[in-house]
């Protein structure tokens, strides 16, 4: 900052060298409107210090361009700077031959992490972003935060809708693929927040397109889509081809707007798109907002669990698909995932576009799931059998999943007895008879 000419005048050029004034009142007068000077200047320059640190908001890297404040909502935090770049290079550092460097979003989720740790077993460089929120216990995320970490992943905490942020991961790493999967995941918590469905599963979705559109090279990205977007269709089992017009929840509805954002990225960017439509994952690691997640914790604590039932007592059922079988799918999907053919944001030629069922093929039904769950924790669940509510779930889902096999030779191989064993012997020592809450 530069002082006052009338300031500087003060300060003699010479320190020591004070001329004598001829009245000790005119050199007292002096001396206070020089340190009333010095103190008025002193605090303008605090100010200015207080008003630039409250002004700009914490995420900024060192020499960022000047801050977005609508980034502040975001709460993103802190990142950039040498040794964050080198800890962003380490973990996407690519360890076997054509191996992939892959950035996963929403890897502190329960299929990223899953995703992550086998990108990473098999030589691949992953980095993981997640704004690790409290949709379900964060405590959670964080334990699978420390799980990545010990294999060398680092997840960047930070929100998808980042633009800036994202535009630095890219500008650091080079990926070869992006595994989107970040997302406000549940059906029925669309009535509460239906916000936070926009918020992440369409701007968010924009923006990572947006920026993927915009590096060079262009990623491929294989992204989440859902089962759910088959809504009210009744045609068995679910084709990729059948229709996906009739959405019974925001949720699915934002997966499906997603699917068509996907569309459009595609044709007018050559970006290289495939959509997942994963039919209800479960296994360890898993997600507490899910039924047999839920069910085990209040079965355990002899709480009575809500067993929902089709009009005319028809079955409720689902296409349950056991972890490893979808990161098989994910891997698959990425394996074969075509280069992306634009650059400089404009489009080369015709990209790939595609959307694949990873399901199980086999519908159990919800009773039966608690019946499995009641035999693997010995003890009798108290049920309570209630009509399925019309707010987002859907009686039944089965997925045809011949493209997927066809394609990346996709073959789910555990069933729900065997898969929910592995799950029981998770949830059991990772809440560690009490230890850790499971709400
Ligand atoms: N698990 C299933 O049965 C299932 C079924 C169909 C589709 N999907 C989709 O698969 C993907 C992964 O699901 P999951 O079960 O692992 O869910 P999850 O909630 O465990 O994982 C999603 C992760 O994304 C993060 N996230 C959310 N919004 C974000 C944002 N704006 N910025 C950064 N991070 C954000 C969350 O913190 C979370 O860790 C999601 O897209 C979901 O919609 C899951």
């Amino acid at each position: 900052m530069k002082l006052s000419s009338s300031h500087m005048d003060n300060i003699p050029s010479t320190p020591g060298k004070f001329k004598m004034e001829k009245s000790p009142y005119v050199h007292r007068f002096r001396h206070y409107s020089s340190l009333a000077k010095l103190t008025f200047w002193s605090s303008v320059f605090l100010a200015l210090i207080i008003l630039f640190f409250f002004k700009s908001p914490s995420t900024s890297p060192p020499n960022s361009t000047p801050p977005d404040l609508s980034r502040r909502s975001l709460k993103t935090t802190f990142w950039g700077g040498p040794a964050w770049e080198k800890r962003v290079r380490s973990s996407a550092r690519i360890r076997s031959q054509n191996g992939l460097s892959v950035l996963v979003t929403g890897a502190a989720g329960f299929v990223g992490t899953h995703v992550s740790a086998a990108l990473k077993r098999r030589g691949d460089g992953v980095l993981g972003l997640d704004n690790f929120n409290n949709y379900y216990d964060p405590s959670l995320k964080r334990a699978r935060q420390a799980l990545l970490e010990r294999s060398g992943i680092y997840i960047v905490e930070g929100d998808i809708n980042d633009a800036a942020l994202l535009n630095k991961l890219f500008e650091v790493v080079p990926f070869t693929h992006v595994m989107h999967l970040a997302a406000q995941a549940g059906v029925r918590y669309a009535m509460e927040n239906p916000s936070s469905y926009v918020h992440s599963n369409i701007a968010g979705l924009v923006n990572v397109l947006e920026v993927c559109k915009n590096a060079n090279p262009q990623p491929a990205i294989v992204w989440a889509s859902s089962s759910s977007v088959y809504g009210l269709n009744t045609k068995v089992p679910f084709s990729e081809k059948d229709r996906t017009d009739q959405p019974a929840s925001l949720y699915a509805a934002t997966k499906k707007a997603g699917e068509e954002i996907a569309h459009t990225y595609n044709h007018i960017y050559g970006l290289s798109l495939t959509g997942l439509r994963f039919f209800t994952v479960y296994g360890p690691w898993g997600r507490p907002d899910m039924a047999y997640f839920f069910f085990t914790r209040d079965i355990l604590k002899g709480k009575s669990i809500p067993v929902f039932e089709g009009s005319n007592h028809g079955t409720v059922a689902r296409d349950f698909t056991y972890i490893d079988d979808i990161v098989k799918g994910c891997l698959g999907a990425l394996d074969t995932a075509e280069k992306s053919t634009g650059s400089g944001g404009k489009k080369k030629g015709p990209a790939q576009l595609r959307v694949f069922n990873l399901g199980n093929t086999s519908p159990v039904p919800v009773t039966d799931l608690v019946s499995i769950l009641e035999k693997l924790l010995k003890v009798k669940a108290k049920r309570k059998m209630m009509k399925l509510p019309r707010n987002g779930d859907v009686q039944f889902t089965h997925a045809n999943i011949s493209f997927a096999q066809r394609e990346f030779g996709y073959k789910p191989t555990t069933d729900l007895q065997s898969g929910l064993k592995k799950f029981v012997r998770w949830y059991v020592s990772y809440y560690d008879s009490g230890k850790k809450n499971s709400h």
